[in-house]
């Protein structure tokens, strides 16, 4: 769950390999480093968000036309200076940025050790120059050398590596993390993702597992782990740098809660080719959705439209649970992924375990990204870059998919007419952002959070609870409202905020109850519901929604305001939401 870059100019390399590199900073803000090559390996590395240590270290004050750079989440080893990327030999003559696990690092490093080899940080990437050394002092190129280190690793890597004995390239290698290359008039790229090369050039190179890059200024060579040359296609990106830029808004957060409605339009033109893969579909007895985190929680309103509207039987599971499902798998059971970066490494796992077996679909944002190569079937989500670390824009993009799929799964033209209104129906959303603010500030020091739905709207509370959670760091729970008297109901004491969604609907009148027997017990309830419901007047922190958004439609709609009220308490806590601690958008670890 880091992120890495390599690029080749003919100039100084920095100032764009550092631009770069803050594209990918979503994937990891616990150090950043930058290495270059001239007649000596040049690195400059500390930890802290790139911003911090730029401030500190003036990152671009670095000579050299070729270099490589990381943003680190840390996995082994703790997040200082020393442990920060890259990482080099026993003589500085080689340097490596990794994202990835080595799983047998250990193993490894005690051979290198006793071998000689001198390691200065605790990580599991050491392992690699340390190796690239050895194989290029037996008389080994680079590339050779990169190729032989790699065949000893066990573990996931996407890697980038340059060398003073070699200082007109730079050797890539995929395994289980992601990697592009980028090509253009004026140099070459290597890049975690996308976005970190939208500013140089759109045409990107995939790379698969096993597959290894020798770039150089003016020519991209890859090639299979036998270094035999493989021709690969070269794509042009429809994405443009503008849309990873935060373009006047103060955080990408907002600027992506901002982006929703379009985001709507726009994953609705996938509407036909949504029908097209549905009319390739046998007949399915069983459903099972697998995702993680907000995925998962959409993949749980596909859950209740699939049961409710088409009666199949279907189930959802937390990828990294996947596995203990397996014997359940069958040729009548469609497995449907969902993934904004199409990277998660839980969600590829349970996959490769899916695929063998049964029927699989991945509901996926980022085009070209690993899952999309692996399942049978591909819907993309139409939401373009996500930078911030919490999902807003992408949630809403799955949910879109999710219906249509279940529209047209159902031919059910009625609730397709439905979707196209909620274009304009969610521009209300930002009427609604000053009431938003003032409850924001009115509850930005409370310690717990209670979010509370039922039937389609239970997904939308776990949701808005999670969004709390990231990025205010307030404990915030969501449950289906008719589970607190179940338990949960003796936390509810005098002043507690309690979020209650509303819509109108054949689940109103039983949730109405509930949300009365929370306050009853003290708790501050902030309500989601109709504008014409007369039963909340007394109500005195109200978000009032258009009445024609039933509870079917409603998880579409009432989420936007949570993603704001997530966002302003963060903001009036001071914290940063498009980095929360801790965490990574992509998480490339299981
Ligand atoms: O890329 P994915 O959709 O597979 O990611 C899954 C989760 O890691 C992700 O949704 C995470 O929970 C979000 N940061 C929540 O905002």
């Amino acid at each position: 769950m880091c992120g890495i870059v390599g690029c080749i100019l003919d100039k100084k390399v920095a100032p764009t390999i550092i631009e770069s590199i803050k594209k990918l900073e979503y994937r990891g803000y616990d150090s950043v480093g930058i290495a270059t090559v001239t007649d000596t390996i040049n690195v400059k590395k500390g930890s802290g968000k790139i911003k911090e240590v730029d401030d500190e270290i003036k990152l671009t004050d670095i000579d050299g036309n070729i270099g490589i750079a990381h943003v680190r989440w840390a996995t082994h080893g703790n997040p200082t200076k020393e442990n920060a990327h890259p990482h080099c030999d026993c003589d500085n003559k080689i340097s490596v940025v990794h994202n990835g696990i080595i799983e047998n690092f250990k193993e490894l490093r005690q051979e290198l050790i006793q071998e000689g080899h001198i390691f200065k940080s605790e990580t599991d990437t050491e392992v690699i120059p340390h190796l690239i050394e050895k194989f290029m002092k037996e008389g080994n190129d680079l590339l050779k050398s990169t190729q032989l280190a790699i065949k000893k690793l066990i573990g996931s890597y996407a890697l980038a590596v340059i060398s003073t004995e070699e200082p007109d390239k730079i050797i890539g290698a995929r395994n289980e993390s992601p990697l592009i290359v980028g090509v253009s008039d004026n140099g070459n790229f290597l890049a975690s993702d996308v976005p970190a090369i939208l500013n140089e050039t759109r045409k990107v190179i995939y790379l698969e597992d096993k597959e290894i890059i020798q770039l150089e200024k003016d020519k991209v060579t890859i090639m299979d782990i036998n270094l035999n040359p493989l021709e690969k296609e070269i794509k042009t990106i429809d994405w443009n740098p503008e849309m990873a830029e935060k373009d006047g808004y103060d955080h990408f957060m907002l600027k992506e809660i901002f982006e929703e409605p379009q985001v709507i339009k726009d994953t609705l033109f996938e509407s036909e080719k949504i029908k097209e893969i549905v009319s390739k579909f046998k007949n399915f007895n069983r459903i099972y959705f697998v995702a993680c985190g907000t995925s998962y929680h959409a993949s749980l309103v596909g859950e209740y439209l699939i049961e409710t509207q088409l009666g199949i039987p279907t189930e959802v599971i937390l990828a990294s649970e996947f596995e203990y499902f397996q014997k359940t798998l069958d040729d009548h059971t469609l497995v449907i992924f969902i993934t904004q970066s199409g990277e998660t490494a839980d969600t590829i796992k349970a996959l490769k375990v899916a695929k063998p077996v049964s029927e699989t679909l991945a509901i996926v944002n980022v085009v070209g990204s690993s899952i999309t190569r692996e399942a049978h079937h591909v819907i993309y989500t139409r939401a373009g870059p996500e930078i911030g670390v919490a999902a807003t824009k992408t949630y809403l993009s799955q949910l879109i998919c999710i219906y249509l799929l279940v529209a047209h799964l159902g031919e059910n033209e009625e609730l397709i007419e439905k979707l196209h209104s909620i274009h304009e129906l969610s521009l209300e959303s930002f009427d609604r952002e000053e009431e938003i603010k003032k409850i924001a500030k009115r509850y930005k020091s409370a310690k717990d959070f209670f979010y509370i739905g039922r039937g389609f709207n239970y997904p939308t509370a776990l949701e808005g609870a999670l969004k709390l959670k990231e990025i205010t760091y307030i404990h915030a729970e969501g449950y289906p409202a008719g589970e607190l008297k179940h338990g949960p109901l003796a936390l509810i004491e005098e002043g507690i905020p309690v979020v209650g969604i509303l819509p109108p609907g054949a689940s109103y009148a039983k949730t109405f109850n509930n949300l009365q027997e929370i306050r009853a017990r003290g708790a501050n309830m902030i309500l989601l519901g109709a504008e014409n419901d007369t039963q909340i007047d007394d109500v005195e922190d109200k978000l009032l929604f258009n009445s024609t958004i039933d509870e079917i439609i409603a998880p579409l709609l009432y989420i936007i305001d949570l993603q704001l009220l997530s966002y302003h308490i963060s903001v009036e806590k001071s914290i940063d939401p498009d980095k929360p601690k801790n965490l990574a958008k992509s998480v490339t670890v299981v």
